[in-house]
């Protein structure tokens, strides 16, 4: 950005960056700043920077939804997998493609302020705040600052707001909208703060996922049942009969609070339908339900979704898993696109990852001779379960049995669960002597199992971990001026090309003529540090199954 546009866009509000005061005259004159930006701001509303005179002006005082989505964990790879994994399982043609493919734009690089590659906390603060800040940082900045989120700063403007996960509501991705805390296992002040206790009061007006524990005390470390003491503001769900009766978000009162599970909900290939929603349902309900609650009014609404199980079986080197999770979460941006075809306010959606996991590789040399250009998605649709599911069966099964009844394990290994649930009918004495000696180590015999299968489909991990491959950009607008907006590619100008990914929280910033560092300053006095400090505590590698 070059200097005059630097200026031009200080006035109107987007990426702004001014070093940080610290004496208390230059306190008093950034307050009395803020004060003349504020006004500014509504004197001179954000017009692109480059290019268009022609171009639909995005007006930032329209009516507006903003709908982010992320895939935690997936790569473009993961993309290809499902959508190969489709065509095969399908017969479809080459040319068959994902809906999410029709709606790609462009490319995001997602290193984190300590380290090329990102973890899930750094990677939605850089989306929630638009900063890059470390490994671990959940809504603060470097500095452990607390830093103003798009989500808060559009609840601020009267926007209503909605979080909606697969994972724990109190895991990284939805955390980095909602609550500031140093580090992202403090789960139980993330809780707190998103129910309401901390500065700006509550900002949040729909929760939808798991990690029910962390508000009705399960697994508190204060016991406090937060459920129960805010049973007069929150509206409480947490079955899936009471989910049913929110009628796909036409019979809900605001604010909801939808705790599916005390952890995790299930992965799509284990989903039992009667006992859980799919996420597809779920943002069906959210989008209804703020629609709804904002008809009358002249904002609209911010909703965050996450697809969070995608980053699971990156981590799990699960591709049968990782495959179906991903065909799901092209249903969802479908939901989505539904939605906005029938709506009449200007939204926008937004879709990309945090950063890819598990260094997938469609392709894998499983021999030392040459290897034949081909994968076989085949095993993949033999597989009915994820692997973490399996693990679970058969370390059950073991513990239900006498120690010396060595044949009817056996006989369990080979007949129900690998040739039955995972379809491998080639198995070897090696897989099974592999699955026999760990098989007390549920992690470990997982991971096994699922590398049976990985090499069977000829696919190839390099990590448990993530990795720093740009992630894609996708989305979809009922707005011709926004359309129009969202293809330009100058950082802080557009979505197209290649972005850095603090521009995508920056565009949703402009876009809807909000400022985050105004929202920063009210954040000041959020008590942030966390009660225990992990000694073990790993920025690089800190990773909560
Ligand atoms: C990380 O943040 C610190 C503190 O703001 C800053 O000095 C440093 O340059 C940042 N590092 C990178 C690589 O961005
Ligand atoms: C709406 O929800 C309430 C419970 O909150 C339930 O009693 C009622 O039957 C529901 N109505 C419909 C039409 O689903
Ligand atoms: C998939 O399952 C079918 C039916 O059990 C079997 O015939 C086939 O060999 C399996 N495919 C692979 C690649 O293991
Ligand atoms: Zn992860």
């Amino acid at each position: 950005m070059t200097g005059s546009n630097e200026d031009s866009a200080l006035l109107g509000g987007i990426y702004n960056s001014k070093k940080k005061t610290r004496t208390f005259t230059w306190r008093l004159l950034l307050e009395v700043g803020l004060v003349v930006a504020i006004v500014l701001a509504f004197l001179c509303p954000w017009k692109p920077a480059t290019g268009g005179a022609t171009s639909p002006k995005v007006d930032v005082n329209k009516k507006k939804n903003v709908i982010f989505l992320v895939t935690d964990g997936m790569g473009p790879q993961s993309v290809g997998l499902a959508r190969s994994f489709r065509q095969f399982r399908d017969g479809l043609p080459i040319d068959d493609i994902l809906t999410i493919d029709k709606h790609f734009i462009g490319t995001s690089r997602t290193r984190s302020n300590n380290s090329f590659v990102t973890d899930s906390a750094a990677g939605a603060t850089a989306f929630a705040c638009g900063l890059k800040s470390y490994n671990g940082a959940i809504g603060v900045d470097p500095e452990k600052n607390p830093c103003g989120t798009i989500l808060e700063a559009l609840k601020l403007q009267g926007y209503m707001t909605g979080l909606v996960v697969t994972t724990r509501l109190t895991d990284a991705t939805p955390a980095c909208f909602s609550a500031h805390v140093d580090y992202r296992y403090q789960e139980d002040m993330i809780a707190q703060q998103q129910i309401g206790e901390y500065p700006l009061g509550r900002m949040v007006d729909l929760m939808i996922g798991g990690g029910g524990c962390h508000y009705n005390g399960n697994c508190r470390a204060d016991g406090r049942n937060l459920v129960k003491e805010y049973s007069d503001t929150w509206n409480h769900v947490s079955t899936r009969e009471e989910f049913d009766l929110l009628n796909e978000g036409h019979n809900v009162t605001l604010p909801l609070l939808a705790l599916l599970s005390d952890g995790e909900l299930p992965y799509e290939i284990d989903r039992s339908p009667k006992h859980f929603p799919s996420l597809a349902e779920e943002a069906k309900v959210a989008l209804n339900a703020l629609a709804e609650a904002t008809k009358d009014s002249d904002k609209g609404f911010f909703l965050m979704i996450e697809s969070s199980h995608i980053d699971f079986f990156g981590h799990q080197n699960d591709p049968a898993g990782q495959a179906r999770e991903v065909l799901h979460y092209d249903t969802v941006f479908q939901e989505v696109m539904k939605f906005i075809d029938s709506t009449d306010v200007e939204t926008v959606a937004i879709s990309t990852s945090d950063h890819e996991t598990g260094g997938l590789a469609l392709s894998r040399q499983v021999s030392p001779a040459y290897p034949d250009y081909l994968w076989y998605p085949e095993v993949l649709l033999n597989s009915t379960h994820s692997g973490e599911f399996l693990a679970h069966l058969l370390f059950d099964y073991y513990q239900s049995q006498s120690s010396d009844d060595t044949p009817a394990l056996t006989s369990y290994i080979t007949k129900q669960v690998v040739e039955n649930l995972m379809g491998i009918t080639d198995w070897t004495q090696t897989d099974i002597d592999r699955i026999m000696t760990n098989i007390m180590n549920v992690n470990e015999l997982m991971y096994v199992l699922n590398d049976m299968i990985s090499v069977r489909a000829q696919l190839g991990w390099s990590t448990h971990g993530h990795s720093a491959i740009d992630v894609n950009i996708y989305a979809y607008t009922n707005s011709p001026a926004i359309e129009e907006q969202l293809k330009h590619n100058g950082a802080y100008d557009g979505l197209s090309g290649n972005h850095e990914n603090i521009e995508i929280g920056r565009f949703m910033e402009s876009l809807t003529g909000v400022n985050l560092d105004h929202v920063s300053l009210l954040l000041k006095k959020t008590n942030h540090k966390p009660e225990v400090v992990k000694s073990d505590f790993n920025v690089n590698s800190y990773h909560v199954y």
